[in-house]
């Protein structure tokens, strides 16, 4: 036992583990208020994937949050709070914004309202625009950092720019490393995907960016069909064609695997391939999500070249699971 924990301690210290980073629970809830609280930035873990957060109130800190990232001042960022009290401070919400707050929150659902005049999350973070995106994630040691805090906290994907997202602090500490006060380890994120993004800003609601909530979800809550968001001149600033870029270049929908190339399969549709992962070898949609971008993680530090990527089926998380993997092929 002794032997076993002596191992394992060894093998987070190869791992890069170091001062800047703490396992979920309450000191570190408690580190992480006091660092946002002085203007600096955290890496959190959500249900969706990694956020780098700061206090939202703040433009110091926010602007950290862009020069990290390398991230286009034109791209705002979402406001994360603890609940709709605390987000009804910051937006206005109509019918339907507060029927998905009720239904969805804490979730994988980010709101897009008018913000109230008094809104206290910097011009920085809201990109300048009059509308905000609110989120309350689904995360017990992010919410009670968010409720002690008591400040809204602008997180995007913990990530360089243009990169792909981190679903674990592995990924953040590679990508971001110390460039973050703290990295909070909170183990691989459940969803996997980044949270669906819905505007509502009079009349039927529009998705910007489909995401861990499913369409269908969101139609049967609604009671109404939702406009194809390709179909729509509405897009989320940030939804860039090319973005989650592995190195590699993947080939999708694949039904054969040429020389050389690695696999990316689901639901063993492929064979072969320099490297084979399967998102999900009994053709889960919940478990591809989840092992998305660690898997293209994967593929990255494996230096390939090409990758055939098998279909994915276009219902439930495969909507954002195409949309990803599309902007990741997407050339650049
Ligand atoms: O799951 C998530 O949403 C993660 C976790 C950390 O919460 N966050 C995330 O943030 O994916 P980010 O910055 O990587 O992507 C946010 C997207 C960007 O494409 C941005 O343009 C869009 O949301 N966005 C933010 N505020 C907006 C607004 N007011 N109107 C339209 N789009 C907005
Ligand atoms: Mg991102």
């Amino acid at each position: 036992m002794v032997a076993e924990l002596a191992s394992e301690m060894a093998a987070q210290g190869e791992r890069g583990h170091s001062l800047n980073r703490m396992n979920a629970g309450p000191e570190a809830v408690e580190r992480a208020v006091e660092i946002l609280r002085s203007g600096g930035l955290v890496a959190l873990p959500t249900e969706t994937v990694y956020g780098l957060g700061a206090d939202a109130t703040s433009s110091e800190a926010v602007a950290k949050i862009f020069a990290i990232k390398g991230r286009p001042s034109f791209n705002p960022l979402i406001a994360h709070v603890a609940d709709i009290v605390a987000a009804e401070r910051i937006g206005v919400f109509d019918k339907y914004a507060l029927t998905l707050a009720r239904s969805f929150w804490p979730g994988p659902m980010t709101i897009v309202v008018p913000i109230r005049p008094d809104c206290p999350v910097c011009e920085l973070a809201r990109a300048g625009l009059d509308t905000i995106g609110l989120r309350v994630p689904a995360n017990a040691t992010t919410l009670a950092i968010l409720e002690q805090l008591d400040r809204p906290v602008a997180a995007p994907s913990a990530n360089s720019s243009g990169r792909l997202s981190p679903t674990t602090a592995d990924h953040v500490a590679d990508d971001l490393g110390s460039g973050v006060d703290l990295i909070i380890d909170g183990g691989a994120s459940r969803i996997g995907v980044e949270s669906t993004i819905i505007a509502c800003l009079g009349g039927t609601p529009v998705v910007l960016r489909p995401g861990g909530t499913q369409r269908e979800e969101l139609e049967v809550i609604l009671d109404t069909e939702l406009a194809d968001p390709a179909d729509d001149k509405v897009i989320a600033p940030g939804m860039l064609t090319s973005h989650y870029a592995p190195h590699a270049r993947l080939r999708l929908n694949a039904t054969d695997v040429k020389p050389g190339e690695a696999v990316l399969d689901f639901g063993g549709q492929l064979s072969g391939g320099v490297v084979h992962i399967d998102l999900s070898p009994d053709g889960f949609l919940e478990e591809a999500a989840a092992n998305l971008f660690a898997s293209l993680h994967q593929l990255d530090a494996a230096a390939v070249d090409q990758v055939a990527v098998a279909p994915i089926p276009n219902d439930g998380l495969g909507e954002a699971i195409n949309d990803r993997l599309r902007r990741a092929a997407a050339p650049r």
